[in-house]
Order: structure tokens, then sequence, then C-alpha cells
């Protein structure tokens, strides 16, 4: 089989990660995977069941009855199929975001959704983001960057999406839950958020997402030519 090329998209809770990895992707005809919606399907799946996101025992005793798929359209959406059942629009809750990151925390998680992840690499081209691509998951990623941005100013964006699509947002609640979220994903034992050290930093701060779009296409055509 050929070698397939993976850029690793890692950084804190919006950064844009996504839309700019699913930017790329389609730019480059590259599988879009958003690890964070798998970690988010563990979380609503136990939630389900009414388990805490910190009862590791709980979360380990019944892991092994939640099968994920990960589906994509023709339009190329990634879907989370959870023992058969879409729940990509359900994952998407301030509640989810919460539970998703303290369930991240567990070993028993991560070793399950490691290989899920790779396997994926290996069979498809891949801009894959999340928090650990870059320093666990697939550490010979051809291209890896870091996308990050204030919490000030990512709370002002996710403020703005949510106001945009007519729903209610408070910018005081949603920058306190961004810097709870930043300390829980980089002070975690295992795979914490962090900056691999051959990781290129892109802070997007003040830059238009065509400007950060313009400037990771420039470096993964000075990496892999694509
Ligand atoms: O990217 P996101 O906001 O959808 O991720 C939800 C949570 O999942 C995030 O707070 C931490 C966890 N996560 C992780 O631990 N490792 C990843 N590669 C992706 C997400």
């Amino acid at each position: 089989m050929a070698k397939t090329v993976s850029i690793a998209i890692d950084g804190p809770a919006g950064a844009g990660k996504s839309t700019i990895a699913r930017a790329i992707a389609k730019e480059l005809g590259y599988y879009y995977v958003d690890t964070g919606a798998i970690y988010r399907t563990v979380a609503y799946f136990m939630d389900l069941l009414g388990i805490s996101p910190k009862d590791v025992d709980g979360v380990e005793r019944y892991i092994d009855e939640l099968t994920i798929n990960i589906e994509y359209d023709d339009e190329g959406v990634q879907h989370m199929i959870m023992n058969g059942m879409d729940v990509s629009n359900d994952i998407r809750t301030q509640d989810i975001s919460q539970k998703a990151s303290l369930i991240s925390a567990h070993a028993v998680v991560r070793d399950v959704l490691l290989d899920m992840q790779r396997d994926v690499a290996k069979a498809h081209n891949v801009v894959m983001d999340g928090r650990d691509i870059g320093t666990v998951v697939l550490p010979k990623a051809q291209v890896k960057i870091f996308l990050t941005a204030s919490a000030e100013v990512r709370a002002k964006r996710r403020t703005d999406e949510l106001i945009a699509k007519g729903q209610k947002a408070n910018y005081e609640q949603i920058l306190k839950e961004i810097q709870q979220r930043d300390y829980q994903d980089s002070h975690r034992a295992i795979a914490p958020l962090k900056m691999a050290k051959d990781s290129v930093k892109v802070d997007t701060s003040d830059m238009t997402i065509d400007e950060v779009i313009a400037a990771i296409r420039a470096i993964v055509a000075e990496k892999v030519g694509a």
C-alpha cells in the first residue's frame, strides 16, 4: 500500500481547527478527521447511561458496549455513528463539550480511540485535528500545525457564532468554560494538549480564516509539495 500523507492540526478549544482543517482537506482531497467528535461520542454515550465522566470505573465497565463508526457523506462531512445511530448533532452541546474534556483524561478511553484514529490515517491521506495528534496519535505526521488564539478571541468568536445562529450566548460564561477546558486538556496526565517539538505554531488571534488557510497551505506545500 502506498504511504499516506498526514497533516496534524492540534490546539485549544475554539482556535478554529475544524473550520481550517475541513477547508484544507477539501482543497487537497484528503479525509478530514475531527477527533474531538470521537471523544464527544464517548461522553454522550456515558451520559445517556447516567455515568459521570469522572467515574472511571463506570466508564471502564461500559466502554465495551459502545461501537463507534466514522462515516463520510457525499460532501465529505464526518458523521459519528454510535451503536448504529447518527449522533453528529447531539454531541455539539456545551454540556457534552465539558464532559468530553473530562472523559478524555481516562487511559481506558484514550487507548480505545488511539487505534481507531491511526487506522484511518493508515488507510487515507488525512487532515486530522485534535489535542494530541502531532504528539501521540501520529508522531510521524509529515505536517504538524499548532493552531492557537487568545482565550478572549476564542470566546468572542464562539459568542458571535451562537448569536449568528439565533442562540443565547454570554461572553463571560463562554470565556470561563474555554479557560476551564484549556486547563483540563493541558493538565491531564496522559496525552495532554501541548505543542509537538516539530510543530509550526500559527496564532490566529489577528488573522482572518482565509489568511490562516493560506498560511497553512504554504506550510503544507513546503513540507509535502501538495
Ligand atoms: O475538539 P473538541 O472541542 O470537539 O474536543 C472535545 C474534547 O475532547 C476536548 O476538550 C478534549 C478531548 N480531545 C482530546 O482529548 N484529544 C483529542 N485529540 C481531541 C479531543
